[in-house]
């Protein structure tokens, strides 16, 4: 199975990206884990891109699609993958769609993770990363015991980005570059929506229910 993840910061996509990988064997490619792996090496790339980032606004598309294309023509990417967090432009779009034209593939499905405005600011705030796998953790709906990342051991750390002011920031960004994307996968009929304001565990039945038919 091919797909991407779309929905605004602080939706729950990188937190449902992890069941759906597990569930359907398939990589998940997140560019924000790409970029913070990178920044935390103090690669050219990382430098780059935190520059970007720390003021909530996207890492320019040259660098993010070459970045992506890279990744997607790796051997673990055979079987399919699953993309959070990108495309993020209709630039970064039409890239990707043909860039999978050109190898004779397409995408399954694009899932949209739907949750209003109002939610995110919650859910950010009381965001807890994990700095070297990049699991999601929430100090009230999803607490990592001890502050340790329950999946590698890690001692879980806030995204500088979730400052109240980048948050702010990278909302805007979202509904003027990325919001635009919806429209963009409603029109090649590849558009899925479940609702994200539901528990976690709920959230993922309902996009199980929606992958269901895919078989792999
Ligand atoms: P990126 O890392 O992709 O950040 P984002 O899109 O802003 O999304 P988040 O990771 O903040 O949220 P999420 O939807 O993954 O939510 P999560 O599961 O963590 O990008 C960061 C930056 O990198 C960008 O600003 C840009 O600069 C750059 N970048 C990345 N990709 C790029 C691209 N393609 N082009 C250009 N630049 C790019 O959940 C959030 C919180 O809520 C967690 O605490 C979680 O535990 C909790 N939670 C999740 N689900 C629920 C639920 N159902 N109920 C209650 N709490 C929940
Ligand atoms: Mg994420
Ligand atoms: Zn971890």
């Amino acid at each position: 199975m091919k797909m991407v993840l779309l929905g605004p910061p602080g939706a729950g996509k990188g937190t449902q990206a992890k069941s759906i990988s597990n569930r359907y064997s398939i990589p998940h490619i997140s560019t924000g884990d790409i970029f913070r792996g990178n920044i935390s090496q103090n690669t050219p790339l990382g430098i780059e891109a935190k520059m970007y980032m720390d003021k909530g606004q996207l890492v320019p598309d040259k660098v993010t699609i070459n970045m992506v294309k890279d990744r997607l023509q790796q051997e673990d990417c055979k079987k399919g993958y699953l993309l959070d967090g990108f495309p993020r432009t209709v630039s970064q779009a039409e890239s990707l769609h043909k860039f999978l034209h050109l190898r004779e593939e397409s995408l399954d499905t694009a899932l949209l993770i739907e949750v209003p405005r109002d939610f995110i600011r919650e859910r950010m705030t009381g965001r807890r990363v994990c700095p070297s796998c990049g699991a999601s953790y929430h100090m009230k709906f999803n607490p990592a015991l001890d502050g340790k990342c329950e999946l590698c051991g890690s001692d879980v750390v806030q995204r500088k980005d979730d400052a109240e002011e980048t948050v702010k920031e990278r909302l805007d960004v979202y509904e003027r570059q990325t919001q635009p994307l919806i429209d963009f996968y409603k029109n090649k009929d590849l558009l899925s929506v479940v609702d994200g304001t539901k528990a976690i565990n709920e959230v993922f039945e309902g996009i199980c229910s929606i992958l269901g038919s895919h078989k792999n």
